[in-house]
Protein backbone atom coordinates (compact mmCIF):
# COMPACT_ATOMS: atom_id res chain seq x y z
CA UNK A 1 0.00 0.00 0.00
CA UNK A 2 1.20 3.67 -0.94
CA UNK A 3 1.06 6.09 1.90
CA UNK A 4 -2.19 8.41 1.60
CA UNK A 5 -1.04 12.36 2.14
CA UNK A 6 -4.12 14.77 2.35
CA UNK A 7 -3.45 19.07 1.81
CA UNK A 8 -5.82 21.14 3.61
CA UNK A 9 -6.24 24.86 4.53
CA UNK A 10 -8.52 27.79 3.42
CA UNK A 11 -8.48 29.13 0.34
CA UNK A 12 -5.58 30.75 -1.03
CA UNK A 13 -3.10 28.98 1.69
CA UNK A 14 -1.12 27.84 -1.53
CA UNK A 15 -2.21 24.20 -1.22
CA UNK A 16 -2.21 23.62 -5.03
CA UNK A 17 1.40 25.22 -5.09
CA UNK A 18 2.91 23.34 -2.19
CA UNK A 19 1.18 19.90 -3.73
CA UNK A 20 2.63 20.36 -7.38
CA UNK A 21 6.44 20.91 -5.25
CA UNK A 22 5.20 17.80 -2.89
CA UNK A 23 4.57 15.65 -5.63
CA UNK A 24 7.70 16.50 -7.15
CA UNK A 25 10.06 16.19 -4.70
CA UNK A 26 8.77 12.79 -3.78
CA UNK A 27 8.88 11.58 -7.67
CA UNK A 28 12.49 12.81 -7.26
CA UNK A 29 12.89 10.24 -4.60
CA UNK A 30 11.96 7.48 -6.68
CA UNK A 31 8.21 7.20 -5.35
CA UNK A 32 5.39 6.46 -7.44
CA UNK A 33 3.38 9.76 -6.68
CA UNK A 34 -0.06 10.50 -8.06
CA UNK A 35 -1.36 13.99 -7.10
CA UNK A 36 -5.94 14.30 -6.78
CA UNK A 37 -8.40 17.00 -6.07
CA UNK A 38 -11.18 17.22 -4.33
CA UNK A 39 -14.35 18.35 -5.25
CA UNK A 40 -13.12 16.29 -8.81
CA UNK A 41 -10.46 14.19 -10.10
CA UNK A 42 -13.04 11.47 -12.33
CA UNK A 43 -15.01 12.49 -14.84
CA UNK A 44 -18.76 12.37 -12.83
CA UNK A 45 -16.49 14.38 -10.12
CA UNK A 46 -15.47 17.29 -12.38
CA UNK A 47 -18.93 17.22 -13.97
CA UNK A 48 -20.17 18.37 -10.20
CA UNK A 49 -17.55 20.12 -9.24
CA UNK A 50 -18.70 22.71 -11.87
CA UNK A 51 -21.89 22.50 -10.23
CA UNK A 52 -20.54 23.13 -6.66
CA UNK A 53 -18.28 26.21 -7.93
CA UNK A 54 -20.15 27.89 -10.25
CA UNK A 55 -20.53 32.10 -9.69
CA UNK A 56 -22.61 32.80 -12.78
CA UNK A 57 -22.34 36.11 -14.49
CA UNK A 58 -26.17 37.31 -13.16
CA UNK A 59 -27.36 36.31 -9.58
CA UNK A 60 -30.37 35.33 -10.76
CA UNK A 61 -28.43 32.24 -12.65
CA UNK A 62 -27.13 31.29 -9.36
CA UNK A 63 -28.03 28.02 -8.19
CA UNK A 64 -29.49 27.97 -4.80
CA UNK A 65 -27.48 24.81 -3.39
CA UNK A 66 -28.91 23.89 0.40
CA UNK A 67 -26.35 23.24 2.55
CA UNK A 68 -27.48 19.63 2.63
CA UNK A 69 -27.44 19.18 -1.09
CA UNK A 70 -23.63 21.10 -0.92
CA UNK A 71 -22.69 18.32 1.61
CA UNK A 72 -24.04 14.80 -0.47
CA UNK A 73 -22.63 16.49 -3.63
CA UNK A 74 -19.20 16.87 -2.15
CA UNK A 75 -20.01 13.41 -0.40
CA UNK A 76 -20.53 11.88 -4.20
CA UNK A 77 -17.53 13.40 -5.63
CA UNK A 78 -15.96 11.64 -2.51
CA UNK A 79 -17.61 8.13 -2.94
CA UNK A 80 -16.12 8.24 -6.82
CA UNK A 81 -12.94 9.16 -6.50
CA UNK A 82 -12.03 7.00 -3.78
CA UNK A 83 -12.98 3.77 -5.55
CA UNK A 84 -12.01 4.68 -8.91
CA UNK A 85 -8.70 6.62 -8.08
CA UNK A 86 -7.50 6.27 -4.90
CA UNK A 87 -8.00 2.91 -3.63
CA UNK A 88 -6.64 1.20 -6.47
CA UNK A 89 -3.55 3.81 -7.08
CA UNK A 90 -2.50 3.13 -3.11
CA UNK A 91 -3.09 -0.42 -3.95
CA UNK A 92 -0.83 -0.75 -6.86
CA UNK A 93 2.01 0.76 -4.21
CA UNK A 94 1.88 4.31 -5.38
CA UNK A 95 1.32 7.58 -2.88
CA UNK A 96 -1.13 9.72 -3.38
CA UNK A 97 -1.41 13.53 -2.56
CA UNK A 98 -5.25 14.93 -2.41
CA UNK A 99 -5.87 18.40 -2.57
CA UNK A 100 -8.58 18.35 0.14
CA UNK A 101 -10.29 15.31 1.93
CA UNK A 102 -13.00 14.71 4.59
CA UNK A 103 -11.46 17.54 6.61
CA UNK A 104 -12.62 20.14 4.34
CA UNK A 105 -16.26 18.62 4.30
CA UNK A 106 -16.08 18.39 8.58
CA UNK A 107 -14.73 22.37 8.25
CA UNK A 108 -16.97 24.17 5.35
CA UNK A 109 -19.85 22.02 5.95
CA UNK A 110 -19.76 21.37 9.61
CA UNK A 111 -17.93 23.85 10.88
CA UNK A 112 -18.90 26.52 8.56
CA UNK A 113 -22.17 25.75 7.86
CA UNK A 114 -23.52 24.48 10.78
CA UNK A 115 -24.49 21.02 9.74
CA UNK A 116 -23.99 18.73 12.54
CA UNK A 117 -20.62 17.24 13.07
CA UNK A 118 -21.26 13.71 13.55
CA UNK A 119 -23.45 13.28 10.82
CA UNK A 120 -20.98 14.95 8.53
CA UNK A 121 -18.30 12.66 10.04
CA UNK A 122 -20.58 9.65 9.42
CA UNK A 123 -21.26 10.50 6.01
CA UNK A 124 -17.74 11.23 4.88
CA UNK A 125 -16.66 7.73 6.36
CA UNK A 126 -19.38 6.01 4.36
CA UNK A 127 -18.25 8.41 1.01
CA UNK A 128 -14.58 7.25 2.01
CA UNK A 129 -15.67 3.76 2.53
CA UNK A 130 -13.28 4.22 5.46
CA UNK A 131 -10.02 5.36 4.12
CA UNK A 132 -8.63 8.19 6.05
CA UNK A 133 -5.30 9.81 5.39
CA UNK A 134 -2.09 8.58 6.70
CA UNK A 135 -0.86 12.05 7.12
CA UNK A 136 -2.59 15.50 6.67
CA UNK A 137 -0.64 18.86 6.29
CA UNK A 138 -2.96 21.49 7.78
CA UNK A 139 -1.72 24.89 5.84
CA UNK A 140 -2.70 27.49 8.41
CA UNK A 141 -3.26 31.24 7.46
CA UNK A 142 -5.29 34.39 8.40
CA UNK A 143 -8.08 33.81 6.35
CA UNK A 144 -7.89 37.71 5.73
CA UNK A 145 -4.52 37.37 3.94
CA UNK A 146 -5.98 33.93 2.09
CA UNK A 147 -8.61 35.59 0.17
CA UNK A 148 -6.16 38.25 -0.73
CA UNK A 149 -4.00 35.81 -2.13
CA UNK A 150 -7.13 34.11 -3.45
CA UNK A 151 -8.42 37.58 -4.93
CA UNK A 152 -5.44 38.34 -6.49
CA UNK A 153 -4.76 34.99 -7.80
CA UNK A 154 -8.39 35.37 -9.71
CA UNK A 155 -8.10 38.93 -10.81
CA UNK A 156 -4.75 37.41 -13.25
CA UNK A 157 -6.95 35.10 -14.95
CA UNK A 158 -8.80 37.13 -17.38
CA UNK A 159 -12.34 36.52 -17.10
CA UNK A 160 -12.77 34.28 -14.66
CA UNK A 161 -14.71 35.32 -11.36
CA UNK A 162 -13.90 34.52 -7.81
CA UNK A 163 -15.45 31.19 -6.90
CA UNK A 164 -18.69 30.50 -5.32
CA UNK A 165 -16.77 30.12 -1.86
CA UNK A 166 -14.28 32.82 -2.10
CA UNK A 167 -17.69 35.31 -2.78
CA UNK A 168 -18.70 33.84 1.16
CA UNK A 169 -18.04 36.28 3.84
CA UNK A 170 -14.79 36.65 5.94
CA UNK A 171 -16.56 35.55 9.39
CA UNK A 172 -17.33 31.85 6.86
CA UNK A 173 -13.78 31.66 6.36
CA UNK A 174 -12.70 32.28 10.15
CA UNK A 175 -14.97 29.72 10.95
CA UNK A 176 -13.27 27.12 8.56
CA UNK A 177 -10.26 27.98 9.73
CA UNK A 178 -10.89 27.59 13.01
CA UNK A 179 -12.43 24.26 12.01
CA UNK A 180 -9.24 23.25 10.37
CA UNK A 181 -7.71 23.80 14.13
CA UNK A 182 -10.12 21.96 16.12
CA UNK A 183 -9.40 19.00 13.36
CA UNK A 184 -5.81 19.57 14.20
CA UNK A 185 -6.07 19.35 17.67
CA UNK A 186 -8.43 16.30 18.15
CA UNK A 187 -6.11 14.39 15.94
CA UNK A 188 -2.75 15.45 16.66
CA UNK A 189 -1.33 12.04 15.83
CA UNK A 190 -2.61 12.62 11.91
CA UNK A 191 -2.66 16.50 11.05
CA UNK A 192 0.31 18.34 11.15
CA UNK A 193 0.16 22.64 11.00
CA UNK A 194 1.96 24.29 8.80
CA UNK A 195 2.55 28.19 9.03
CA UNK A 196 1.45 29.32 6.05
CA UNK A 197 2.63 32.53 6.21
CA UNK A 198 6.15 32.04 5.16
CA UNK A 199 7.50 32.09 1.75
CA UNK A 200 6.63 28.87 -0.83
CA UNK A 201 10.18 27.75 -0.17
CA UNK A 202 10.40 27.27 3.47
CA UNK A 203 6.35 26.47 3.67
CA UNK A 204 7.66 23.08 0.93
CA UNK A 205 10.75 22.52 3.52
CA UNK A 206 8.46 22.30 6.44
CA UNK A 207 5.91 19.67 4.80
CA UNK A 208 8.94 18.03 3.12
CA UNK A 209 10.50 16.90 6.77
CA UNK A 210 7.05 15.90 8.09
CA UNK A 211 6.72 14.02 5.06
CA UNK A 212 9.79 12.76 5.22
CA UNK A 213 9.47 11.66 9.21
CA UNK A 214 6.14 9.75 8.31
CA UNK A 215 8.01 7.96 5.75
CA UNK A 216 10.69 6.70 7.95
CA UNK A 217 7.77 5.46 10.18
CA UNK A 218 6.66 3.01 7.73
P1 LIG B 1 -10.37 24.51 -4.34
O1 LIG B 1 -10.22 23.54 -5.45
O2 LIG B 1 -9.97 25.88 -4.66
O3 LIG B 1 -9.76 24.02 -3.08
O4 LIG B 1 -11.96 24.68 -4.13
C1 LIG B 1 -12.77 23.73 -3.61
C2 LIG B 1 -13.82 24.44 -2.79
O5 LIG B 1 -14.74 23.48 -2.29
C3 LIG B 1 -13.26 25.17 -1.58
O6 LIG B 1 -13.91 26.40 -1.44
C4 LIG B 1 -13.65 24.30 -0.41
C5 LIG B 1 -14.87 23.62 -0.89
N1 LIG B 1 -15.08 22.28 -0.30
C6 LIG B 1 -16.11 22.09 0.61
O7 LIG B 1 -16.83 23.02 0.94
N2 LIG B 1 -16.31 20.83 1.11
C7 LIG B 1 -15.55 19.76 0.75
O8 LIG B 1 -15.79 18.63 1.23
C8 LIG B 1 -14.48 19.97 -0.20
C9 LIG B 1 -13.63 18.82 -0.62
C10 LIG B 1 -14.28 21.23 -0.69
Amino acid sequence: MGLFITLEGIEGSGKSTQISKLSEYLTDKGISTLAVREPGGTPVGERVRAILLERPEKSSEALDITPLTELFLYEACRAQLVQDVIIPALDAGSTVICDRYVDSTLAYQGYARSIDLGAVAAINARAASGLMPDVTILIDLEPEEGLRRATARMSGVTGVKEDRFEAEDILFHKRVRDGFLSIAEFDPGRVYVVDGRGEIASVHDSICVIIDKVLESV
